[in-house]
């Protein structure tokens, strides 16, 4: 199962501008949480400082027991070799095919043979896929591909913990659709920790376990996807459903004046903005049919569990609801969620189907 990642009163500034302050959370292991927030709040500061690229100037960060913050440069290195990263831009070198790309961290960080590169290289390749891509350069593909690319790359290490920078910008509905039961695919297959940062509200609502979001400088949530899908703070309304009207301006926040303005214009019947309202707690993806369970989804379940009491109320409504009519007992994509003796001690699963299914890999998606 992937490592959990322990954030607590991390506070990061820029000279005198501070970018968030006293964020704490939990990443909760080997499982998928997104986090959300407008455009300049510090998202991707925010995963930079989770692998140590950037240091903040307070608070700390725990992974595998050791602190980052703490950190000597041998540590860092260390750590750092439990993440596989994609970054918001795809960070490809652009003289390199794909391959060579995908290659470099496998070249860069262990002492494999070519031979052991090329199976693993053309595996993870095969698995966004680019399957029969892989001399293309980055300058010859689309920006969808090359982010596919990014994500191939950030596999080759077998990851504990993914970190995707907006992974869909750049995608189209269809391929946005893709690479949603991708990620959920992988966290199938892999069991890692997947931490994803997007402005995609359909990502948003239906990929993660876990949801929190970033706000003038704090983190406003983060906990269980059901805690924010149900949320009555207008910031969170206003980003779900993509509104104008709302805390969140064009360049800046919005002052109090300017929003009873925009609140008059809607009353007299402008636009605000938004296709639709979007309200309660869409289902969660599945893995594609054919593929582990996610272990995740009854780890979750039997946390979310414990935890109920601790929950807004409308939260805890819409998971006893997910939960199903006896709140004793989860429902989940396990189809054989009530029987665990076929589970080694390490966890893994036994079953028929599940055995044949490990073997499967996700179906190429086409460009
Ligand atoms: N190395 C840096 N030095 C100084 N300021 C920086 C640095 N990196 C980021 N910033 C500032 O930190 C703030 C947050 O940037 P960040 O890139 O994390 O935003 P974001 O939430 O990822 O935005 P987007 O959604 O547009 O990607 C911005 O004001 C940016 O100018
Ligand atoms: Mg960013």
């Amino acid at each position: 199962m992937g490592i959990a990642i322990e954030v607590e009163g991390l506070t990061k500034s820029f000279g005198s501008a501070t970018i968030w302050e006293d964020v704490s959370l939990t990443v909760p292991p080997g499982e998928v949480s997104v986090l959300l927030g407008p455009s300049g709040t510090g998202k991707s500061v925010f995963l930079k400082a989770l692998i140590g690229l950037l240091k903040p100037e307070r608070g700390s960060i725990v992974v595998d027991g050791k602190d980052l913050t703490e950190a000597s440069a041998k540590e860092l290195y260390e750590i750092r070799r439990l993440f596989g990263v994609m970054f918001q831009d795809g960070a490809l070198f652009g003289s390199m095919s794909l391959y060579d790309n995908t290659a470099f961290p496998l070249r860069e960080h262990t002492k494999k043979k070519e031979d052991e590169i090329r199976d693993i290289v053309m595996e993870k390749l095969e698995m966004v896929g680019l399957g029969g891509d892989e001399t293309k350069l980055p300058g010859e593909i689309s920006g969808g591909m090359r982010k596919r690319a990014g994500l191939a790359r950030s596999l080759v290490l077998d990851p504990e913990i993914i970190l995707c920078d907006e992974p869909d910008s750049g995608l189209d509905p269809v391929r946005t659709a893709y690479l949603s039961q991708l990620l959920i695919d992988i966290n199938a297959q892999l069991d890692c920790t997947i931490l994803i940062v997007t402005h995609n509200i359909n990502i948003a609502r239906t990929v993660p376990d876990n949801m929190g979001m970033l706000f003038r400088r704090k983190l406003v949530m983060f906990g269980p996807r059901e805690v924010l899908l149900t949320s009555d703070e207008p910031v969170v309304q206003q980003f779900l459903n993509g509104r104008r009207i709302g805390p969140i301006g064009m360049s800046e926040e919005k002052d109090e004046a300017t929003m009873a303005e925009e609140q008059a214009h809607l009353e007299a019947g402008h636009h605000g903005g938004g296709v639709e309202e979007l309200e309660g707690v869409p289902p969660q993806i599945n893995a594609t049919p054919g593929m582990p369970f996610r272990k995740a989804v009854k780890r979750r379940q039997d946390r979310v569990r414990q935890n109920l009491h601790l929950l807004p109320k409308n939260a805890q409504q819409a998971i006893l609801e997910s939960l199903g009519d006896d709140p004793g007992k989860a429902r989940g994509d396990d189809p054989d969620d009530d029987d665990h003796d076929d589970r080694d001690d390490r966890g893994r699963h036994h079953g028929r189907s599940d055995d044949d299914a490990r073997t499967e890999s996700i179906p190429a998606q086409q460009q």
